[in-house]
C-alpha cells in the first residue's frame, strides 16, 4: 500500500476525504516531506519535531505521539518495493463533526484531524543536473509573517515558483525589505570570499532540515560560515548561491535574474558540500 489515511493503509487511488475537510476548503493544515534513502528515513525525528512545531503554530493537537508517528512512517516505507522514497505527511483540521457548521472560519468545536501520508519514488537531481546548476529569479517575498509554519496553504509560494518556471528557471529567491529570506520551496545559502552565509531562522522562513544538516557539516569540517542577515546587494555580489531542500539536496544556482553567479558554473564550495552531504547520508544509512 502506498498511502495511509486516518488509521488505514490503502492504495493512494482509494484514499478519499470529504470535500468539507478544512484542508480542502481553507488550506487549514500542515505538512512534511521526508526523504528516504535505502528504506531509511533521513532525519525522521527532526521532521516529526518540525511537524509538532507547525501543529502548535496552527493550534491543532497532534493526533499521534512521536513513537506512533515513527511507526506509521516506517510501516509505509516498508510497504514500498523501491529503496529511495519521498514520504509526504499531511495533517488537517479535518471535517467538522455532525451538528457543526459545514463551512465556518473559526475552528469547529468538535472534529477529528485528517492524517494522510503517501509514498512515492524520491526524485533527486542527477549528477549532470548538479554539474550544470540551475537558474533562479528574485521575487518580492509577499507571503505572510508565519513562514516558519510548514502550512499546506502554499498559494503565495506557488505563484512565486510559477514566476520562476515561466522564466525557464528552477526557483524564486525571495527578498523581504531588502534581505534574503528563502526560496519558494527551498532554503538559500550564499558564499562570499569562501565564507558560507545563511539567513538566520525566524518567522520569515522555514528552517529546513537540509539547512540544519548543511550548517552542521560546515561546522564539523571547519568550513567558515556565518548565520546572519544577507542583503540584496550581498546576494547579487555572491560568489556562489545554493538552494537546499529534502528533495533538491544541494543545488547550485548559477544564474540569478539572467546574470551569472560568480563564474556562472557551480562553485567549489557547493561541490565540496555536496560531497560531504552524500558521504553523511551514506554514514547515516549504514548506522
Ligand atoms: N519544501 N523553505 C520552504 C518554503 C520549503 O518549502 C522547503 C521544502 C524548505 C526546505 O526544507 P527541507 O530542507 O526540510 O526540505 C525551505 C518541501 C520539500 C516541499 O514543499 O516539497
Amino acid at each position: 500500500m502506498n498511502a495511509y489515511l486516518n488509521g488505514q493503509f490503502l492504495p493512494l487511488a482509494d484514499a478519499k476525504v470529504s470535500v468539507l475537510d478544512r484542508g480542502f476548503v481553507f488550506g487549514d493544515g500542515v505538512y512534511e516531506v521526508v526523504p528516504v534513502y535505502s528504506k531509511k528515513p533521513f532525519r525522521l525525528d527532526d521532521h516529526l519535531r518540525r511537524l509538532q512545531g507547525s501543529l502548535d503554530g496552527i493550534r491543532l493537537t497532534n493526533p499521534h505521539a512521536l513513537e506512533a508517528w515513527r511507526d506509521l512512517v516506517l510501516q509505509l516505507v516498508a510497504q514500498q518495493d523501491y529503496p529511495d522514497q519521498s514520504i509526504y505527511i499531511q495533517v488537517t483540521r479535518g471535517t467538522p463533526a455532525e451538528g457543526q457548521p459545514l463551512r465556518d472560519h473559526p475552528f469547529p468545536k468538535a472534529g477529528t484531524p485528517t492524517v494522510f501520508l503517501f509514498a512515492q519514488p524520491l526524485l533527486t537531481a542527477s549528477a549532470a543536473q548538479k554539474a550544470a546548476g540551475v537558474c533562479a529569479v528574485t521575487a518580492v517575498d509577499n507571503r505572510w509573517l508565519r513562514c516558519n509554519i510548514k502550512a499546506i496553504s502554499l498559494l503565495a509560494n506557488l505563484l512565486l515558483r510559477q514566476q520562476a518556471v515561466e522564466a525557464d528557471c528552477a526557483e524564486a529567491v525571495m527578498l523581504r525589505d531588502g534581505f534574503l529570506t528563502e526560496g519558494a520551496a527551498s532554503n538559500i545559502f550564499v558564499v562570499k570570499d569562501s565564507v558560507l552565509l545563511a539567513p538566520p531562522p525566524s518567522n520569515l522562513m522555514l528552517t529546513g532540515i537540509t539547512y540544519d544538516v548543511v550548517l552542521e557539516l560546515a561546522a564539523a569540517h571547519g568550513i567558515p560560515h556565518a548565520v546572519r542577515a544577507i542583503s540584496e546587494a550581498e546576494l547579487r555580489a555572491a560568489d556562489e548561491i545554493w538552494m537546499t531542500s529534502s528533495t533538491k539536496e544541494i543545488m547550485p544556482i548559477v544564474r540569478l535574474d539572467g546574470v551569472a553567479v560568480g563564474a556562472g558554473v557551480p562553485g567549489p564550495l557547493a561541490q565540496r558540500m555536496d560531497g560531504l552531504y552524500q558521504a553523511f547520508k551514506q554514514e547515516v544509512m549504514r548506522a
